[in-house]
C-alpha cells in the first residue's frame, strides 16, 4: 500500500526547506513517489495560488477558504488520487490541515464548514501521516523578518498564535496521524527526525526489488 505523507507548519517554521531536503533524500534512495505543494501543484492551482497570495486582492474569509479548497480539489482529484491508485507514494507540502489551522482557527471560520468543503473537494482523502513543524511564533517571525511578505504572511502575531494553537489542537485530536516535531532545533536534527517519521511508515521494497518503493 502506498503512503500519503504531508508536512505542515506556520510560515517561518522552515517547512519549505525541510520539504526540499526530504524530497532530495527520498530521491537519493530511489524511492518511488511524487512530491506536491499547496496551494498549487496543477496549472489551475498555481493560478489560484497567485490570486490567494497577492496582496492586491483582499478577499472575504469565505472566498479564501473556497479558493484554497478549489486548488486542493484540482490537486487531489487530478494528481494525488491517481498516483496513489497507481501504487505510488505521495509527499505534500501542506494539505487540508493548513485550511483547518489557517482558515478555521486563524480566520475564525467554523471548523465544520472548512472540513466539509475540503471533504467534498478531496473525496475525503486523509494523509497516513502528517508531520507538524512546531515553534514559537516570535521565532518564526524573526526568521521571516527580511524580504517582501505575501498576503498571508502580512498577518500579525496574534493570527499566527491562533494558527499554531490550531495545529497543536489537531495534533492532540489525532496523535496517531499527526506527529509534532520541535522546529527550534538545528536543521540537521529536525531533518533527521522527519526522515525517521517518514521511513517508519514507508512501504518496504520487496526482496526482488519490484515492489512499490523499490
Ligand atoms: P507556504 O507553504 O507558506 O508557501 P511558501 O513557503 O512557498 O511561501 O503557503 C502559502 C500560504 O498559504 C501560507 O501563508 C499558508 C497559506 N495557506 C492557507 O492559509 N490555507 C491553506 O489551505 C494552505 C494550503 C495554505
Amino acid at each position: 500500500m502506498p503512503v500519503f505523507i504531508t508536512l505542515e507548519g506556520i510560515d517561518g517554521s522552515g517547512k519549505s526547506l525541510h520539504f526540499r531536503l526530504l524530497v532530495e533524500y527520498l530521491r537519493s534512495k530511489e524511492y518511488d513517489f511524487i512530491a506536491t505543494r499547496e496551494p498549487g501543484g496543477t496549472p489551475l492551482g498555481e493560478r489560484i495560488r497567485e490570486l490567494l497570495l497577492d496582496p492586491a486582492y483582499p478577499m472575504t474569509v469565505h472566498s479564501e477558504a473556497f479558493l484554497y479548497a478549489a486548488a486542493r480539489s484540482e490537486l487531489t482529484l487530478k494528481v494525488i488520487w491517481p498516483a496513489l491508485r497507481a501504487g505510488r507514494n505521495v509527499v505534500s507540502d501542506r494539505y487540508v490541515d493548513s485550511s483547518l489551522a489557517y482558515q478555521a482557527f486563524g480566520r475564525g471560520l467554523p471548523p465544520e464548514f472548512v472540513a466539509a468543503i475540503n471533504e467534498m473537494g478531496t473525496g475525503g482523502l486523509k494523509p497516513h501521516r502528517t508531520i507538524l513543524l512546531d515553534l514559537p511564533v516570535e521565532v518564526a517571525m524573526e526568521r521571516k523578518a527580511a524580504g517582501p511578505r505575501d498576503r498571508m504572511e502580512q498577518m500579525d502575531a496574534e493570527f499566527f498564535e491562533r494558527v499554531r494553537a490550531g495545529y497543536l489542537e489537531l495534533a492532540a485530536a489525532e496523535p496517531r496521524r499527526v506527529k509534532v516535531v520541535d522546529a527550534t532545533r538545528p536543521v540537521e536534527v529536525v531533518q533527521a527526525e522527519i526522515r525517521r517519521l517518514v521511513e517508519e511508515i514507508w512501504p518496504r521494497p520487496r526482496r526482488d526489488g519490484s515492489g512499490p518503493g523499490a
